[in-house]
């Protein structure tokens, strides 16, 4: 049956080339159409606002980050396009799950979050916050306050003990999940990327302190290497004291530090960062791009190897890459150059109508954008907003630039936000199907440890 079914499936997708996203990227007419038409299939794999559904989850296989990711996407999507026809489910999403707390650490999901999970809805509020989103009601917690308790709650997690790399939040919050003794580059990069926007925005030096510290510590146990380029991380038990490094190179790795450096740049016009900026630019565009066409490379092969989690990362480096050119024009042509190239391949992998796709006929994207690539049977959510990511940043001359509170950002803030991390686990809790899903990135790592054996390591 499964053969019968994937057959099938490849005789769609051969059938239906002349239904192509055809896109001039020099036309924003044209880009804005293609955007949405591919934005339409990413959001026809959303149920949250269908009767019955939870507001901002999406349906197994998906977890609870991705959300948070899909949803930061959209408001992106609304910035670049202004096409506004998702601000509402967005909206009723990114409000349904800020948790008791108004800290987007949710009572279905807490036992099972990571620090990335937690991360990827601060880094949507944080956007939220800059682009003048509909605010909450009138004296609650704005999406700046929201963005400011994770902060506040990284903050109280970060541990220095020497033993433990001098620095750095590890994967997971509790102790009784998998990835607890593992310190990793997007957990530290959630927290720096909100950090470094929490200073442009505010103004306040204390969140500005914070990224560099982390930017440094980043680089001081070799996670950032001399090249710039972003490592995934190390494990921290029986004394490993990230010595065993994973060099894993994955694309929101590299974009989630870009971004925030590229917001450091802006904020204090330094050579320091601009240096930094400028570094990591060059360190993307060795390792992340091949023949001007981007790629994950630890999973992208011919034979489709990328996870469901892994699926989503390219979008978000498309994404982070236009914001940088736009808060660094220094690096304008470079960027711009690369995400060109990428976009073109992408359009021109967006033929697809595979039996899982909701969206036009013809337009479900695949995973890779190389010449060669037509391996695949399925379309998903994360392959629908990369291409989408990638080919709206063409309209980066145009796009919403990020309001901060000095420039007419009117989000309300709530400085001492966030409450411990104890005193989440006595609360009652139902258990959920979205809960059975898990909440966590299920990113397969393999790491070396302490005695150099490989071990995979899944998150349950
Ligand atoms: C949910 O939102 C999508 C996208 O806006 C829309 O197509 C769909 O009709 C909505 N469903 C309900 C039940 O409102
Ligand atoms: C938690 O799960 C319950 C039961 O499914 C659901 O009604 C509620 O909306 C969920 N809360 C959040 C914030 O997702
Ligand atoms: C752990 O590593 C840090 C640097 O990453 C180092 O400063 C510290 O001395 C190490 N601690 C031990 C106990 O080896
Ligand atoms: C700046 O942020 C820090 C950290 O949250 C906070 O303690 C301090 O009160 C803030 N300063 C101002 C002037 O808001
Ligand atoms: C900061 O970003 C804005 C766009 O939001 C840009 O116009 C400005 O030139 C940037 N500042 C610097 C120092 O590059």
């Amino acid at each position: 049956m499964w053969h019968l079914l994937s057959l099938l499936g490849l005789v769609q997708l051969f059938n239906s080339h002349a239904t192509a996203i055809d896109v001039d990227i020099t036309n924003d007419a044209s880009v804005k159409e293609a955007a949405a038409t591919i934005a339409y299939g990413a959001v026809k794999f959303y149920t949250g606002n269908n009767t019955g559904d939870v507001p901002g989850n999406l349906p197994d296989p998906y977890y609870w980050w991705q959300a948070g990711a899909m949803f930061g996407a959209l408001l992106d999507y609304w910035a670049f396009t202004g096409d506004d026809s998702y601000n509402e489910i967005t909206y009723q999403a990114m409000w349904h799950q800020r948790g008791d707390d108004y800290d987007y650490m949710p009572t279905n999901q807490t036992r099972a979050l990571g620090n990335d999970d937690q991360g990827f809805w601060a880094l949507a509020s944080m956007s939220a916050a800059e682009l003048n989103f509909q605010n909450p009601p009138e004296g609650e917690p704005g999406w700046l306050g929201l963005t400011q308790a994770i902060f506040n709650e990284y903050v109280q997690r970060w541990n220095e003990a020497s033993d433990s790399c001098n620095g750095g939040l590890r994967w997971q919050i509790y102790t009784f999940n998998n990835g607890y003794t593992y310190k990793n580059s997007i957990s530290n990069g959630c927290f720096f990327n909100i950090a470094a926007r929490l200073a442009r925005f505010t103004g306040n030096t204390t969140y500005a302190d914070w990224a560099t510290k982390i930017f440094e510590w980043q680089q001081g146990v070799g996670f950032i290497n001399d090249e710039w380029t972003v490592r995934d991380g190390a494990g921290v038990a029986e004394g490993a004291n990230c010595t065993e490094i994973n060099g894993a190179l994955f694309t929101y790795n590299a974009g989630i530090f870009l971004h925030g450096a590229a917001y450091m740049y802006n904020f204090t016009e330094s050579d320091t960062w601009k240096t930094r900026v400028q570094g990591m630019v060059d360190s993307v565009s060795k390792t992340m791009f091949q023949g001007g066409i981007m790629w994950e490379p630890p999973c992208e092969t011919t034979s489709g190897s990328c996870n469901n989690d892994q699926r989503t990362f390219k979008g978000l480096l498309s994404r982070w890459m236009a914001a940088t050119a736009k808060l660094a024009p220094f690096t304008y042509d470079q960027v711009m150059g690369l995400l060109q190239s990428t976009a073109k391949a992408a359009a021109q992998h967006c033929v697809g109508s595979p039996s899982n796709f909701k969206g036009h006929p013809g337009t479900a994207c695949t995973f890779s954008w190389f010449a060669d690539s037509t391996y695949e049977e399925t379309s998903g959510v994360g392959e629908q907003l990369n291409a989408m990511s990638v080919i709206m940043t063409m309209l980066v001359d145009s796009a919403m630039s990020p309001f901060t509170s000095n420039t007419g950002g009117t989000s309300a803030g709530h400085v001492d936000g966030g409450v411990s991390d104890d005193s989440k686990l006595d609360k009652p809790r139902e258990i959920t199907n979205a809960d059975r899903a898990g909440a966590g990135i299920l990113t397969t790592l393999i790491i070396g440890s302490l005695l150099g054996a490989v071990v995979f390591l899944v998150k349950d």
